[in-house]
């Protein structure tokens, strides 16, 4: 394995709101992580943990209240166009074909390579024939391939996915993953993925970390070293589960 750097760093990282009540509302406490480049990280952790209040961050778009974050060594502190998000809501323009929204973030390079770059996104998320298409017309899983296209085509540093498969129906879900996966060895971006959802956790990460109910803190992380596609009824699969169910505090209930 190539020698990896630290991609994105968090620091001491705190963070709370102000309630009408005049108590602030504790949501990340004294978080520590550093995700290495060309890392595939998952933040697991239960609903109203702070997973989304931390990407969120991380992007740009929250400041912390104490402690930073900082990506190749440069303190976040205002959203970039090469830090992208995919979520589960579909973000994508309904009023622009497939090729229109991938091509929305890369306007401002020369029409040649817009063509290129385009063309080669669509290709990898398996949307080709697809180009003209609106999105009314594709089905949900088609949609999400067009959000991470477009996040691709940016050449993005880093990509933030929160909770992106949540709305997809089950199986499309299993091959959303397996497709995520595929992009992520063909291109080796740096993929921060949160989800409350153990198997996939186990059926993407390098490493899981997991957080503890709000406010959220690093519980505890599982390196998984197992190969893909992973065996979902192998040993080794169970077993990480068993760990990961431990760490959010619910195994007495498995
Ligand atoms: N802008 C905000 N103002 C006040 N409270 C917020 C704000 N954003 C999030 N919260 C609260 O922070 C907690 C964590 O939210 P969130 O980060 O969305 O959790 P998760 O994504 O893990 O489900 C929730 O209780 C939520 O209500
Ligand atoms: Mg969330």
């Amino acid at each position: 394995m190539t020698e990896r750097r630290p991609k994105v760093v968090f620091e001491g990282l705190s963070k709370s709101f102000p309630q009408k009540s005049g108590v602030r509302l504790s949501v990340l406490e004294d978080v520590d992580l550093t995700v290495e480049e060309g890392e595939l990280i998952c933040l697991l952790g239960p609903s109203g943990c702070g997973k989304s209040t931390l990407l969120n961050i991380a992007g740009g778009f929250e400041a912390p209240t104490s402690g930073s974050v900082s990506i190749d060594g440069v303190k976040v502190d205002a959203p970039h166009p090469r830090r992208v998000f995919v979520f589960q809501e579909f973000g994508i323009f309904p009023w622009a074909s497939v090729w229109d929204n991938v091509v929305l973030g890369i306007r401002a390079l020369p029409g040649e390579q817009q063509t290129e770059i385009a063309q080669g996104v669509i290709d990898l998320v398996g949307l080709t024939g697809f180009e003209r298409t609106y999105p009314m017309a594709l089905s949900g899983g088609m949609k999400q391939r067009v959000e991470v296209a477009r996040a691709l085509a940016v050449s993005p540093d880093v990509i933030y996915m929160d909770e992106p498969f949540g709305a997809l129906d089950s199986l499309t879900r299993l091959t959303m993953r397996s497709e995520l996966i595929r992009i992520w060895e063909e291109r080796r971006p740096t993929i921060l993925f949160v989800t409350h959802d153990v198997d996939e956790a186990v059926q993407l990460a390098e490493r899981v970390v997991v957080f503890s109910a709000r406010p959220g803190r690093i519980a505890g992380e599982v390196p998984i070293d197992l190969p893909h596609p992973r065996d979902l009824g192998s040993p080794e699969y169970g077993s990480v589960k068993n760990r990961l169910y431990e760490l959010l505090g619910v195994s007495h209930l498995i």
